[in-house]
């Protein structure tokens, strides 16, 4: 649980980080801090953004500006570049951590729910690479994105469909633009975590009791759910220098979950000591 990196890693270094305000993107934007960055959260609540920055100055002694953006809106992400830029002078690394989501039977959605959260994760997303990398581009300097998905980017997931359908996207902008940039020296990659409690996340997708009834701790086979600061070590490392030649990966942090939901046999776990016992010996051992 301790932060992995050299002390003074991101020394001048500027880093966005969209939905910095809250959950994961708050934990890695706090150890990037801690790590010497210079730190930039953007999203739509100026109140939690500008408290949050406040708590984090005084928390790490560090430099965060806070701009209030909808990641919907091209403009508004623009104008993040260009304060963080008229602030720290250039931007290294944006983490596409921003997102919506919430449980329901697809059916039961409206189009304009799925529109919501389709909008946020990719729309989003690729409006805030685009501009960046536009930046990036036309400036002629490096640049690492490093893009928050989710494990069922890959597999697709019942009652979270809008979600499911976004951060496929995202996955596929990931590893496309790993190609495409790679000639201009930008990187992209991205982190599919397993459970990580954050109030965003739990509220919107475990909701009244279902966190009991559901504990999603069951299902892992480490048996736990994730700590942020594991999925912070990760995040910095991917935004690092350290990971300069890891580019159009997604690395999954989830204590073996998606594979065990995949596994055939898997759910042999439920067969008693006793009982391989017996089968030992009915063959013979
Ligand atoms: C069905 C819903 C709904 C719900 C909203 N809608 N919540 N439909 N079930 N629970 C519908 C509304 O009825 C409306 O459609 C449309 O969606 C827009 O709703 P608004 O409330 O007006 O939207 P808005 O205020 O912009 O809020 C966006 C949001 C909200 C996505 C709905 O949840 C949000 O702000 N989320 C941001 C943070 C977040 O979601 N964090 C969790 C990420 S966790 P109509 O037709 O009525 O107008 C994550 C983890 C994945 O991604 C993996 C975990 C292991
Ligand atoms: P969270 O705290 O709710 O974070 C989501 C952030 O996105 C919020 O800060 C929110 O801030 C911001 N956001 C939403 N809509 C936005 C918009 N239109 N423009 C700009 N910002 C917007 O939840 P979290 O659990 O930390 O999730 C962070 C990321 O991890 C997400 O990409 C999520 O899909 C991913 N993830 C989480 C888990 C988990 O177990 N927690 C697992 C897998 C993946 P505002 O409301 O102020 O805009």
């Amino acid at each position: 649980m301790e932060g992995m990196l050299k002390p003074g890693s991101f020394n001048n270094k500027t880093i966005i980080i969209t939905g910095g305000g809250t959950g994961l993107g708050r934990s890695i934007g706090k150890y990037l801090l801690q790590l010497g960055a210079n730190l930039v959260i953007a999203s739509r609540k100026k109140e939690v953004i500008d408290k949050t920055a406040a708590e984090l100055t005084q928390e790490t002694k560090g430099n965060v500006l806070a701009v209030p953006c909808d990641v919907r809106k091209y403009e508004d992400i623009v104008a993040v570049i260009k304060e963080a830029e008229n602030r720290f002078g250039k931007i290294d690394a944006v983490l596409n951590n921003a997102a919506g989501n919430f449980i329901s039977p697809t059916e039961r959605l409206s189009h304009r729910a799925f529109d919501i959260v389709v909008d946020i994760v990719l729309r989003g997303t690729y409006y805030t690479t685009l501009a960046a990398g536009k930046n990036w581009i036309e400036k002629k300097q490096a640049g690492t994105f490093l893009n928050i998905v989710t494990t069922y980017s890959w597999t697709g997931s019942g009652y979270v469909v809008p979600s499911a359908c976004g951060k496929a996207g995202v996955l596929a902008l990931t590893r496309s633009l790993a190609v495409e940039w790679a000639k201009y020296n930008i990187r992209s990659n991205a982190i599919a975590p397993g459970p990580f409690p954050t109030e965003g996340a739990w509220s919107r997708l475990l909701p009244g009791d279902l966190a009991k009834k559901f504990d999603p701790a069951k299902r892992i086979p480490l048996g736990r759910v994730g700590e942020h600061q594991e999925l912070a070590n990760l995040a910095a490392y991917l935004l690092s220098d350290y990971s300069a030649y890891v580019n159009g990966e997604v690395i999954t942090i989830d204590g073996g979950e998606w594979l065990k939901s995949g596994g055939e046999f898997s759910h042999l776990e439920m067969i008693p000591n006793e009982m391989w016992d017996m089968l030992e010996k009915m063959r013979g051992k």
